[in-house]
């Protein structure tokens, strides 16, 4: 990610605060609305607190870490207080936003401890949050074994929050809304919140690169966090000084759409650790992956295999006639008997390596890898470099890598895949695949941080309950208002892998389960749920039994320029519109629970004096995703900034729109 030397504007003010300045201790976002104060208890304990227009928002919090080796959340003196203010925009590789623009002040606390150890407290302050982590300088004593950190949220009403159980397996759950106090099980990291007194909050991690990921449970009136630990143990985390902790980050907005539009997360993030990014390509693609998940194909070689040379080249070619940049295949290695041992560099029988790679020069369509490990991170690390030798050999750029096992064996053994040594391994994979040229779309990860800012070849990942869960859950298949949740909660932690795009909604197979919603309510995930890996998940088949809906699908690109939430309420509809990188190109794309309801598109982010071409896929008027989910019109018409778009959506359906400028 390049700097903006033009844009660039690095303004910063040391001060070196002991007793001279007023409020050494406080630090306010750039706007004066969010302000951010410390302090240490009579006993030395850090705490901090947090007002937005001088109501308190965070009552005074603990702050700190218990390890083996000291107590630090207590018995602390500060040294000094150090501020610094910073303005700076960094272009992304890809992204929702091309422009990214870092706006922040910034307190470092300067502390020493009883037990003679050194750590510095970095708070940031945002106009839309702020976030803070731990960090231990270059000092005497060097290893600290953490088997606690204490981390609070004192929020000062109970807000009602989205979340999901932490041990749900690689967070593929349900999210429900309840109020903070009524939330006894311990959640996953990240929460959204409805503030009680209007607004929004977004709680989650940034840089979680050696560390545990976190979780939280409410205790004392508090939401406190909770480190996933090593199995089978009371430590948390092996720190060896120098260190930094991950960032803990709020987001705090007035709106929906603010929230959505933070980028506190990225910012947090390193900038862009690969020189030549040039090689990292947003991507749309379809894949050999559906018919496994609907039954119809089996990953294991048989009469129903799915990757086999024919079925490959059957695909390929239908991405290029179709402008599909790449297909997955999934089953093309041996090892999926008995997924004991998977072989990342030996095809079955059936599938022809050279010739397929051949053919994908030829075509110009990719070919994304697929490396299911079961859960064996220590024998993929143990290979990676042949691995990824392999598949660069044979042109492959992109690999879905997958972890199918709730605790995972790791290079010190089963581990939880969110502890710290399941957060090194993801983090080895992502580094060893970029020296290779590989992005990585990883399923059953630990939830994203931010991480793509600095290795933008981790493209996007899983942790989320997918669309294949509609092929096959007992439970019939996710409810119609789980995607208008995600939006708001998983999406916010970084892209994600949900595969939209099903254009058959009978499954002959398995006739309990179903996708519910229509099928333009599939199109409309496509711009709602933000990926630059876009699966469109469905067969060639079923996208050529409605091929002017799958138009849209040709045309949509899955890489912006900007990216705004047009409007929406969690758990009940979103509408977004994106504008495609490097064009005058817009996007909009709507999505509504069972309920139906007109969407309201003022289309006044468009520039003024243009005229557009809308082409618009709309759920009809007999649409509904029970009993006519295929029901669509295709609408037409010239306009401009000033046009409002009234777009009904019937029961879990949706839209999807392209604006083109018109040349005049
Ligand atoms: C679970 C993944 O989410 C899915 O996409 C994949 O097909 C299977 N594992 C097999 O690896």
């Amino acid at each position: 990610m390049k700097r903006l030397c033009l844009l660039s504007l690095l303004a910063t003010l040391l001060l070196s605060c002991s007793s001279s300045d007023q409020q050494p201790n406080r630090v306010q976002s750039p706007d004066n609305t969010l302000a951010l104060a410390f302090r240490l208890t009579e006993s030395g304990a850090p705490q901090y607190s947090v007002t937005r227009d001088g109501e308190t928002v965070i009552d005074w919090s603990a702050l700190g870490l218990i390890c083996a080796e000291a107590n630090l959340t207590d018995s602390f003196s500060v040294v000094s207080y150090e501020q610094s203010s910073y303005d700076d925009t960094w272009e992304t590789v890809w992204g929702e936003e091309r422009l990214i623009r870092d706006q922040h002040n910034e307190l470092v606390v300067h502390l020493t401890h009883a037990s003679g150890r050194h750590m510095d407290i970095v708070f940031r302050c945002f106009n839309d949050g702020f976030a803070f982590r731990y960090v231990f300088p270059e000092q005497e004593q060097t290893d600290l074994t953490v088997t606690n950190e204490v981390t609070e949220y004192r929020f000062t009403a109970d807000h009602d929050a989205w979340s999901i159980p932490w041990r749900t397996e690689y967070y593929e759950g349900l999210w429900t809304k309840a109020p903070l106090s009524q939330k006894s099980d311990t959640l996953c990291s990240p929460i959204t919140l409805e503030l009680t007194h209007g607004g929004y909050a977004f709680v989650h991690e940034a840089a979680l690169t050696d560390y545990p990921a976190q979780n939280f449970y409410m205790a004392d009136g508090a939401l406190k966090i909770y480190l996933t630990p090593w199995l089978h143990s009371d430590v948390k985390a092996y720190l060896a000084t120098p260190f930094a902790t991950p960032w803990r980050m709020v987001i705090l907005t007035r709106t929906l759409p603010e929230m959505v539009a933070s980028r506190i997360m990225l910012n947090l993030n390193e900038p862009c650790a690969i020189d030549d990014t040039s090689w990292i390509r947003p991507m749309k693609f379809i894949g050999i992956w559906w018919g496994m998940h609907m039954k119809t194909l089996t990953w294991e070689a048989g009469p129903k295999h799915g990757a086999t040379t024919a079925n490959m080249e059957r695909y390929m070619r239908f991405a290029k006639d179709h402008h599909i940049d790449a297909v997955l295949a999934e089953g093309w290695n041996l090892g999926w008997e008995t997924w004991e041992h998977f072989d990342f560099t030996t095809p079955y029988p059936d599938w022809n390596m050279d010739y397929l790679s051949a053919l994908s020069n030829e075509l110009g369509v990719q070919i994304i890898g697929h490396n299911e490990t079961g859960g064996n991170a220590a024998d993929y690390e143990r290979d990676l470099d042949t691995i990824y030798r392999y598949h660069a050999k044979h042109g492959i750029h992109a690999i879905k890598t997958g972890y199918v096992s709730p605790i995972i064996r790791t290079r010190d053994g089963l581990q939880w895949n969110k502890g710290q040594s399941g957060v090194r391994h993801y983090r080895k994979v992502i580094e060893t695949a970029a020296r290779y040229h590989i992005a990585i779309d990883n399923h059953e990860p630990v939830m994203p941080t931010g991480l793509q800012r600095t290795y933008p070849n981790l493209m996007t990942q899983e942790g989320v309950r997918g669309q294949e869960w509609n092929a096959w859950s007992q439970d019939g298949g996710s409810p119609c208002d789980h995607v208008t949740i995600l939006p708001f909660t998983r999406v916010m932690a970084g892209p994600v892998d949900y595969t939209p795009g099903v254009f058959a909604f009978e499954n002959p197979i398995m006739p309990n389960t179903r996708v519910h919603s229509t099928l333009m309510n599939q199109l409309g995930l496509m711009v709602c749920i933000y990926s630059p890996l876009q699966m469109a998940c469905d067969l060639p088949e079923n996208y050529l039994k409605h091929p002017e809906a799958f138009a849209f699908i040709e045309r949509v690109p899955c890489d912006w320029e900007r990216s705004l939430l047009v409007d929406g309420k969690i758990g009940e509809f979103c509408i977004f519109a994106r504008q495609q990188r490097g064009t005058d190109n817009w996007f909009l794309g709507g999505i509504t629970d069972e309920q139906s309801r007109e969407a309201l598109v003022p289309l006044s982010f468009l520039p003024e004096g243009k005229t557009y071409h809308l082409c618009l896929w709309r759920d009809g008027d007999k649409a509904d995703w029970q009993t006519n989910p295929y029901d669509y019109v295709i609408d037409q018409a010239d306009l401009t900034s000033s046009d409002t778009l009234r777009i009904p959506m019937a029961s879990a359906g949706g839209f999807a729109a392209s604006l083109t400028p018109i040349a005049q």
